[in-house]
């Protein structure tokens, strides 16, 4: 065996160690959470990018419905721009919101419209306040859920198409709260807040449970890893570097190697 082969059959078998490694990993992962139907996103695998029509209609299901009860403070309007908003759009939405501002010179807080620069304006003034308005469950933000869920994108998705009116016997739903199958517990207090045609979509897209729940987890996963297409595209560029330089080196070691032979 010379020492090419030897060098090959080590990698190779290294490659198949790290994979056995994240095959084991995320069948661990597997057991402990409710089995979620793993959905076909734009944004997976090395070339995902996030589907600009999807991105759109999401924030469109989020401001129509899940704004109601939940925030999404890491972003500012201005990020709007990043998924297709034009300038004008993203200064008429803020428009519509109201923050507080001040001192002004007569040292008064005052409210004025948001700006493009503004973070996007919460539904309650504070913790006590969300809790009040939903029976006492608190609405979490949602600027990093697709991040701070295990599987996050496949959990959300599952999390808005799975609530169901049959509950399983011997179960008992508490007051107030909601039977559906992906929630920990299976029991939440959030009421399904999708169903067929809960928004009408500017696009002509069809407007099924499963788009809006598809369309708004895609949105919600932007605004977790908004440089997500950056890092990917980053990613490529190093692989191909990296083949570039391999390539090289291994010219180089022929040439000096022919010249001891
Ligand atoms: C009427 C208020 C209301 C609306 C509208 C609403 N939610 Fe909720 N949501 C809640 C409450 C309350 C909770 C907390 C549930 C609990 O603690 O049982 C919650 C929890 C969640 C969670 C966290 C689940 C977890 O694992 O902790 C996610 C994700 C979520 N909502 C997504 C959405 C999305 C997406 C929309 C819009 C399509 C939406 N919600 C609309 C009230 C609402």
């Amino acid at each position: 065996m010379n020492l090419n082969t030897k060098i090959t059959l080590l990698c190779s078998a290294l490659t198949l160690i790290v994979l056995g490694g994240l095959q084991v990993k995320s069948a661990y992962g597997a057991e402990d959470s409710v089995k979620l139907e793993k959905q076909d996103w734009s944004f997976s695998g090395i070339f995902g990018t996030y589907d600009r029509g999807e991105l759109k209609r999401g924030y469109q299901i989020y401001s129509e419905v899940c704004s109601s009860c939940h925030s999404l403070e890491y972003l500012a309007y201005r990020n709007l721009e990043e998924i297709g908003f034009s300038e004008a759009e993203i200064k008429e939405i803020a428009a519509e919101y109201e923050v507080k501002d001040g001192p002004d010179d007569e040292g008064e807080m005052y409210m004025r419209p948001a700006r493009q620069s503004d973070k996007f304006v919460s539904p309650y003034a504070n913790e006590k306040e969300a809790r009040a308005s939903n029976n006492g469950a608190y609405p979490p933000d949602l600027s990093l859920m697709s991040k701070a869920r295990k599987n996050g994108p496949d959990y959300i998705y599952g999390l808005l198409t799975r609530y169901k009116d049959e509950v399983p016997e011997g179960m008992e739903i508490a007051d107030g709260m909601n039977y559906n199958e992906v929630y920990p517990g299976q029991q939440i207090a959030m009421v399904a807040p999708l169903e067929d045609e809960t928004v009408e979509y500017a696009d002509g897209t069809k407007a099924t449970l499963q788009q809006h729940a598809k369309d708004v987890t895609t949105f919600l996963t932007w605004a977790a890893s908004p440089e997500m297409e950056e890092r990917k595209r980053l990613g490529i560029k190093v692989i191909l570097f990296l083949v570039i330089w391999t390539a090289m080196l291994m010219a180089l070691k022929k040439k000096i190697w022919a010249k001891l032979h």
